[in-house]
């Protein structure tokens, strides 16, 4: 993000955003398909050897998904709809790691019928629903065991995943009847693979190393009785900044974690894949928003922009802190509340900001919205789903 003659851009070509607006309707997300590539080649060069599979939950717009098949990713789908979105896209069933602890009959039969490349168990009566339905449709399941290991990755608890009391994965005492059930269906299931995900927006790695080598002993266990096990999946979650811009700290955390996970895994001698979602394309979108009003209290300045929480959730549900950047800068600034049209105290985007003075009929752009953006809004207060728009 830069300024060019007080004009907001986007990625590194710098490019443009106030001609988007020209004939503005409603909020619009822009996604910079330059910033995805090097995100992508980032992560890739520095987690040499692994295979990337992008978490679709994250932004599943065509053209994003379109230019990372085009950059060698497979896709992390935890839906039916995802799958179908990724194979619209030009995935085949072999890009695809199938995650998620609630897949139904109707989507594991699906699934099998498709020769997903990797299903990732999260239960066992999923292993069990799933070698049954193998069994019945003659076809072999090709899974991967998510594992909880219960540790904390300090991250914001509605997106830690990997303490005891989550719902996902397994525990590591649910191994022997996992191998008993594995066994009981060898006819419909291979094991291929050991999975993790800690959570999401992990700035630090203790928690992750430890993780990792809880993970590892179990592997090796598995491999002893398992000659197709032959994948780790280290999942997804490394963060990003919201707060600020310094993609510097970003690449650095970036070699941190490639170093953490390379130097557990590396003798194992075993496919590495992982799943990253935001890190890839959170940078990369900016929700663009024009200000209706300027409406003044006696505690405060809201400025009231037709987007809202139905349109970006993250700052209600999480707190998130997003940067609002108007696309045309001015000189001076004032400190405000800006706020979206929801009938709902919990529908902000920021609080006591300083903000360039705009006005309305301005536009603003929420930042660092490419990732959980458009993919968790809603149509909340009937108001319409935004645009969408890769560059
Ligand atoms: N793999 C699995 C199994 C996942 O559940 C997730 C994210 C990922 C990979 C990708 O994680 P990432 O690299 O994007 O951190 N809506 C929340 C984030 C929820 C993450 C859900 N699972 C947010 O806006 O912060």
């Amino acid at each position: 993000m830069e300024y060019i003659n007080n004009e907001l851009c986007l990625g590194p070509l710098k490019k443009p955003l106030l001609p988007l607006v020209a004939n503005y309707m409603r909020p619009i997300y822009v996604y910079d398909l330059d910033s995805v590539a090097q995100r992508y080649q980032a992560m890739s060069q520095a987690l040499k050897g692994t295979r990337l599979f992008f978490a679709v939950k994250s932004n599943p717009n065509p053209g994003v998904l379109q230019k990372l098949k085009s950059l060698g990713a497979g896709a992390d789908v935890v839906s039916l709809g995802e799958i179908k979105r990724a194979l619209e896209c030009g995935f085949s069933p072999q890009d695809i790691v199938y995650s998620g602890v609630g897949k139904t009959k109707f989507e594991v039969t699906e699934a099998l019928k498709l020769g997903i490349y990797q299903i990732n168990v999260e239960s066992l009566p999923e292993l069990e629903r799933i070698g049954m339905l193998g069994r019945e449709l003659k076809k072999k399941a090709q899974v991967a065991l998510r594992l909880n290991p219960d540790v904390d990755i300090n991250t914001h608890p509605y997106i830690a995943t990997g303490l005891k009391d989550n719902k996902f994965g397994m525990e590591r005492s649910m191994v022997p009847a996992l191998v008993k059930c594995l066994k009981n269906y060898s006819d419909s299931i291979d094991l291929v693979g050991v999975s993790l995900h800690l959570g999401s927006q992990m700035l630090e790695f203790s928690g992750y190393d430890e993780a990792l080598k809880r993970l590892k002993s179990v592997y090796l266990e598995l491999q002893a009785e398992f000659p197709t096990l032959k994948k780790f999946d280290f999942g997804g979650g490394l963060g990003i900044f919201y707060d600020r811009v310094d993609l510097q700290l970003e690449e650095s955390l970036l070699q941190k974690y490639a170093q953490i996970t390379l130097e557990n895994l590396s003798d194992l001698n075993c496919e590495l894949q992982a799943e990253p979602g935001r890190w890839l394309v959170a940078h990369c979108g900016a929700l663009i928003t024009q200000v209706q009003y300027i409406k003044e209290t006696s505690a405060k300045t809201f400025v009231i922009v037709d987007a809202g929480m139905n349109h970006l959730i993250r700052p209600s549900l999480y707190e998130a802190t997003h940067r609002i950047e108007p696309l045309k800068r001015k000189d001076t600034a004032f400190v405000v509340d800006v706020v979206g049209p929801i009938c709902e105290s919990s529908d902000f985007f920021a609080k006591e900001i300083s903000l360039t003075k705009v006005q309305e009929g301005d536009f603003v752009a929420i930042m660092d919205s490419g990732a959980y953006g458009y993919s968790m809004a809603s149509v909340y207060n009937l108001q319409e789903l935004p645009l969408e728009i890769c560059i």
